[in-house]
Order: structure tokens, then C-alpha cells, then sequence
């Protein structure tokens, strides 16, 4: 099973309460979802791998490190996803971007994928797919397997919100895939929102409501 983790650090929540309050306007809203998408950048990519180099100093030679080995794809689940890019673009900013297109139908919850496309070497990448809400899990298993379709395998989901139904579906449909999110909520309601969550989260990143 991948590594499922619930990022506390003081600035991720302090943070994330701003946006859950329903008076927060779109331009903040987009601010601040964009700094918690470097925060949670800096830790989703831990373990990226390292590698020896001597570097010369204007003093000596210092045996240093420098990231090597597998380059990094970002892949936003259109629309929210996108409001998370810039924000991890800033910590990894030679990062290639892909991109999923998913929509949820307000009845049946089920998600419909409407358009895909990334980098030609996908398969070589370290992935980040970031999408802000995570709720029964429908939109982020479909683009997880739209990206191993093309031949996607290293790959994360990171996210600020999460349903526990959402979190259980995610790991059973791709166990191989660790789940990094801001907050684990209560539950969904019966329209599929996340309680008490943030409300729609790409109506409050693009001001469509
Ligand atoms: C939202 C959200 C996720 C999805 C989560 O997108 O950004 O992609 O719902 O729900 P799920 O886990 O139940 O699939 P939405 O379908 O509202 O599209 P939008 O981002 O274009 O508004
Ligand atoms: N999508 C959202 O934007 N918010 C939710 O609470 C659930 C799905």
C-alpha cells in the first residue's frame, strides 16, 4: 500500500483554515492555494534522489549533492488541479506540466474524462498529480489511469482536502500510488461534497458561482 499522509505542518493548516472560510474571496483564495501547493511541494518531493558532484567554490572542492535520476511531471485534474501548479512550479521549476481534463456529474458523482494531454516521455517521470479536492475518489482513480495507460508508473496525488471514502477508493484502485493531503475531513454529504471541506473548489479558484 502506498504511503497515505496528512501534511500538519503549522503553515499548511494555518493556511488552509484561511481558504475554508466562506468569506475568502477568489483572489485570495488562488493566492493561498498556490502557497500551499509550494509548501506541500517541498515535502512531496523528499525522496526525490541525489547524487554526488564535486562543486568548486571560489575556496575548494566541495563533495556536494544535486537531484538526479527520474525528471518530474506536474498533471493538474482540470479545472481545480490547475489552481496548484504555479505554486509547485516554484519549488520544481523545470518540472514538464500535463495535463487531465475530468468533470463530475452533479447526479450520479461519476466522473467523465474530456481531455488528456502530456508530456511525450511520461513513462520516465516522477509524477505529481494535484487536483484540491479528493472526495469519493471517482476523478483522481480515472486520471491515475489515464496516465498509466500511457504509461505512467512513479506517480503521487497530492491534495489539500480528502474524504475518507474518497482516500479508501484511491488506495484500493491504485495501491501503488501515495496520497499526500492538507487535511483528512469528516465525510461527504449526499451531493458528493467533502464536510466541511472548502466548498467547490474550482467555482472558488475561477469565480464561476
Ligand atoms: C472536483 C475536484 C475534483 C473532483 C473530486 O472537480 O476538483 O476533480 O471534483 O471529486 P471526486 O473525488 O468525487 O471525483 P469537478 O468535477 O467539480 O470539476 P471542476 O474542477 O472543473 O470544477
Ligand atoms: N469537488 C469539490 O470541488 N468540492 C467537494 O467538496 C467535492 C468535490
Amino acid at each position: 500500500m502506498g504511503k497515505f499522509q496528512v501534511m500538519d505542518h503549522p503553515l499548511i493548516q494555518h493556511k488552509l483554515s484561511m481558504i475554508r472560510d466562506k468569506n475568502c474571496g477568489t483572489k485570495e483564495f488562488r493566492e493561498i492555494v498556490n502557497e500551499i501547493a509550494t509548501l506541500m511541494a517541498f515535502e512531496v518531493s523528499r525522496d526525490m534522489p541525489l547524487e554526488d558532484v564535486d562543486i568548486e567554490t571560489p575556496e575548494g572542492i566541495a563533495h556536494a549533492k544535486q537531484i538526479s535520476g527520474k525528471k518530474v511531471a506536474i498533471v493538474p485534474i482540470l479545472r481545480a488541479g490547475i489552481g496548484m501548479v504555479d505554486g509547485m512550479l516554484d519549488l520544481i521549476p523545470a518540472a514538464k506540466v500535463g495535463h487531465i481534463g475530468m468533470y463530475r456529474d452533479e447526479k450520479t458523482l461519476e466522473p467523465h474524462e474530456y481531455f488528456v494531454k502530456l508530456p511525450s516521455d511520461i513513462g520516465q517521470r516522477q509524477i505529481f498529480v494535484v487536483d484540491p479536492m479528493l472526495a469519493t475518489g471517482g476523478s483522481s482513480i480515472m486520471a491515475i489511469d489515464a496516465l498509466k495507460k500511457r504509461g505512467a508508473s512513479n506517480i503521487k496525488f497530492v491534495c489539500l482536502v480528502a474524504a475518507p471514502e474518497g482516500v479508501k477508493a484511491l488506495q484500493k484502485a491504485h495501491p501503488d500510488v501515495d496520497i499526500y493531503t492538507a487535511a483528512l475531513d469528516e465525510k461527504l454529504n449526499d451531493k458528493g461534497y467533502i464536510v466541511p471541506g472548502l466548498g467547490d473548489a474550482g467555482d472558488r479558484l475561477f469565480g464561476t458561482k
